[in-house]
């Protein structure tokens, strides 16, 4: 116990989320007490441990803290990469949690990005129709935005996330020590999204994530930067868990950012690059739109490039291959082109049909 007051001094945040209740755990070195945070809370004696082959130290790190604490772990490490987010790796993890006697009272816990957050998410939505399931995020993105909200799904070859369900998490255990061996250039792409969150939450976040020092910056610091994004996601999802209307501005940058990256073919950019970009184009139609002033779209753009995002579009990818994957999106109305803008930073709301000369002259300036 002592070890947990020496390593775990901040509380909990707790988001109430429908009738859910998640707290998400924040903070360097939790990662050897997810045992001892799950345990009191854990109904069955088993954890289906699936985690991404990239992270076995942490995997291993894990599994001790759980056996520790009296679990049976199970460990399905799955192949790093978008790939592993299919049916057929659903279908092999739950295979492997029968065999292995996993029951409805265990829990499938998903130490991983994204990619296993949906992945093992889907799984804990789907096994033996539902079991408890815990998420600990090792990238950026993933603490900030997939490990929060409840979406989980994989890919079908017709479209990306074509498959899933919302499935709370009953715990999220954020160490931001994990980060410490992420590559540089996810590093980045998870702080896409936080420039996200400064700018739907405001002018002080925004300034706070502006005068950020080279990632990933100061673990004690990082971690309250992504305490305040996940304050804010957690906020937009306890008001719309099921994805009916507020919950939109989340997207912000992501109508012509996931334009981008289908229209790359999911190769040239990674999905934080691809908001990257979005969000320079977003910002752009607010300008015409919604009278937003220029200087934050230049200060964006300066923040954004100082971390090694893009800021120009590859010419290589056509204008209007993006339009014409901006109109697949899933998200996109069957009549109108919904997109978040911004007046004024801390103020999006959803436009519904920008003038389509307007986003295609965004996308044509954001061309190199
Ligand atoms: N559910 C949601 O609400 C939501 C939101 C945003 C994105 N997503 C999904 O998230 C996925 C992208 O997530 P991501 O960006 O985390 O990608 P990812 O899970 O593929 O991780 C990125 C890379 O980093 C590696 N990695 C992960 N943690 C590491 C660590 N600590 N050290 C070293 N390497 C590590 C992985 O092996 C992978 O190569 C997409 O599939 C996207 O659809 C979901
Ligand atoms: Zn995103």
């Amino acid at each position: 116990m002592s070890a947990l007051r020496a390593v775990a001094p901040a509380p909990a945040i707790v988001g109430e989320v429908g009738e859910h209740r998640v707290p998400v755990h924040l903070g360097p070195g939790l990662i050897d007490l997810v045992g001892a945070l799950w345990a009191p809370q854990a109904a069955g004696p088993a954890v289906l441990l699936i985690h991404d082959g990239a992270v076995s130290g942490l995997a291993v790190r894990a599994r001790a803290s759980l056996e520790a604490a009296g679990l049976r772990v199970v460990r399905a490490p799955v192949e790093p990469g978008e790939a592993s987010k299919s049916l057929a790796e659903v279908e092999r993890l739950c295979r492997l949690a029968a065999r292995e006697g996993i029951r409805r009272a265990d829990c499938v816990l998903a130490l991983g990005g994204g990619v296993v957050g949906d992945l093992a998410g889907f799984v804990a939505a789907s096994y033996q129709r539902g079991v408890r399931l815990v998420h600990v995020p090792t990238t950026l993105l993933a603490m900030v935005d997939s490990a929060i909200g409840g979406k989980t799904g994989v890919d079908l070859p017709e479209g990306k996330n074509y498959v899933g369900a919302i499935w709370q998490p009953r715990m999220v255990v954020m160490d931001p020590g994990a980060l410490d061996t992420l590559p540089a250039r996810e590093l980045a792409c998870g702080f896409a999204e936080v420039v996200k969150y400064g700018l739907l939450d405001g002018a002080a976040l925004f300034e706070e994530v502006e005068a950020w020092p080279a990632l990933p910056g100061p673990a004690e610091d990082l971690a309250g930067l992504i305490r305040r994004c996940v304050t804010y996601k957690l906020g937009v999802v306890a008001a719309d868990e099921r994805d009916l209307g507020l919950r939109a501005v989340l997207n912000l940058g992501h109508t012509v950012g996931h334009g981008i990256e289908a229209a790359a073919g999911y190769e040239r950019y990674r999905h934080g690059e691809a908001i990257s970009l979005g969000l320079l184009a977003a910002l752009r139609i607010s300008e015409r739109e919604e009278g937003l002033a220029p200087e934050w779209r230049e200060r964006t753009r300066a923040v954004l490039a100082r971390h090694g995002l893009p800021v120009a579009l590859d010419p290589a990818v056509g204008v209007h291959d993006v339009l014409a994957a901006m109109g697949r999106d899933k998200k996109a109305d069957a009549r109108a082109l919904n997109m978040v803008l911004l007046p004024r930073p801390g103020e999006p709301r959803t436009h519904r049909d920008p003038d389509p000369a307007l986003v295609r002259g965004a996308i044509e300036e954001l061309v190199a």
